[in-house]
């Protein structure tokens, strides 16, 4: 193993306070989020969506790397460019989804196993080969009735422990995902114990398969309330002497209610508890909470905690950067450059977040 460059790789990736664009769905995933919007789930669309990306004018100023499914890591601009040359000019490293998907868990309803480690060693190298720096795996973990179950949270620690050491060996830092849904009627406590059991796990298998932790960066999920919880009790005390706003809070999702320092606060404190000092990042994912509270919230625990922190704490998004642009751009040549401009903007509101500097203002 290259220690040396797996280290080098955590401080590109870290450095200057920037984070990490995904943009790894796969072709189903960006299929579904097309066609709610009326854009043709075509090759074709995919590609120029995703050129619209990697060409964004300044995207470097704020992302220091890509997540890339297997389509977009080999296309090319409609100029015959290959994505991996824009990229590189605009000084962002590539980075690679390598697994193949939460599957079903055998004999567990409900929970998922996520899969892909046949053949790994050898398309890693291919990967790497070609240009690739660093991997993703994404575990997923659902709260429910008995869930996460202890059989399903100690697979999936161990498949991402797998994967992180095959990574390794190639030469490619691995980021380990492990998110715990939003998805369901749970509490924020009930998050927060779930996300420290599951990183607690993670941590466990990474130590077992002797992955370096120098050369991983974390991606968990944020605390917070399942989305379908019951409604903070300040909710209805406010709803009664102030209407306007009684209509605005009642039209939300009990996560979106959820105060901004308490997530940060419990966030945080999970983190503590469980992610070793020497890692040298932690990215969040963003899970579906929208795109202004997410930078809200990664903003709070750098504002709040940065000075204490062993770890950098960053942002790797797909949905909290890439949703608003989407929603401009509607597949439409003259919609790019509006939503270039979106994109560019969630990406330097993020990296404000970083250095505890995002405002209500800014957004
Ligand atoms: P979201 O930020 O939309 O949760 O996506 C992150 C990701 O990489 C999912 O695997």
């Amino acid at each position: 193993m290259n220690a040396q460059l797996l280290i080098e790789t955590a401080q590109k990736l870290l450095a200057n306070d920037k984070g990490l664009l995904a943009m790894d769905e796969s072709n189903p995933t960006c299929n579904q989020r097309f066609a709610k919007l009326g854009i043709p789930q075509t090759v074709e669309a995919r590609r120029d969506y995703r050129e619209l990306i990697v060409t964004t004018p300044g995207l470097g100023e704020s992302i220091s790397g890509v997540i890339l499914y297997d389509e977009t890591f080999r296309q090319t601009k409609r100029d015959g460019t290959p994505f991996l040359q824009v990229l590189a000019a605009a000084g962002i490293l590539p980075g690679i989804k390598v697994d193949t998907g939460a599957k079903d868990l055998a004999a567990h309803p409900g929970e998922k196993i996520t899969e892909g480690l046949d053949g790994l060693r050898e398309r890693l190298q291919a990967y790497f080969q070609m240009g690739a720096r660093f991997a993703k795996w994404r575990a997923v973990l659902a709260i429910g009735d008995g869930r996460p179950s202890r059989s399903c949270l100690e697979a999936n620690a161990h498949a991402l422990a797998r994967y992180a050491a095959l990574c390794q060996e190639a030469g490619l830092l691995p980021i380990i995902e492990a998110e715990v849904l939003m998805t369901g009627s749970h509490t924020l406590e009930r998050c927060r114990q779930v996300t420290e059991e599951v990183l607690r796990n993670v941590f466990i298998q990474l130590n077992c398969q002797r992955v370096l932790l120098e050369g991983i960066i974390l991606k968990p999920n944020m605390v917070l309330p399942g989305l379908s919880s019951a409604r903070p009790q300040e909710v209805k005390e406010v709803a009664a002497g102030e209407q306007q706003y009684q209509v605005r809070l009642i039209d939300r999702r009990p996560d979106e209610i959820a105060d901004v320092s308490e997530v940060a606060d419990v966030t945080m404190k999970s983190l503590w508890r469980t992610v070793p000092a020497v890692v040298p990042g932690i990215a969040f994912l963003s899970g579906g909470q929208p795109a202004e509270l997410a930078s809200a919230r990664l903003n709070m625990m750098n504002h709040r905690f940065r000075a204490q922190l062993p770890w950098a704490l960053t942002f790797s998004f797909s949905r909290a950067i890439q949703q608003p642009a989407l929603d401009i751009w509607l597949g439409q040549e003259a919609n790019v450059v509006a939503a270039q401009k979106v994109l560019r903007h969630r990406a330097d509101c993020n990296r404000a977040a970083c250095r505890g500097e995002y405002t209500a203002a800014m957004a």
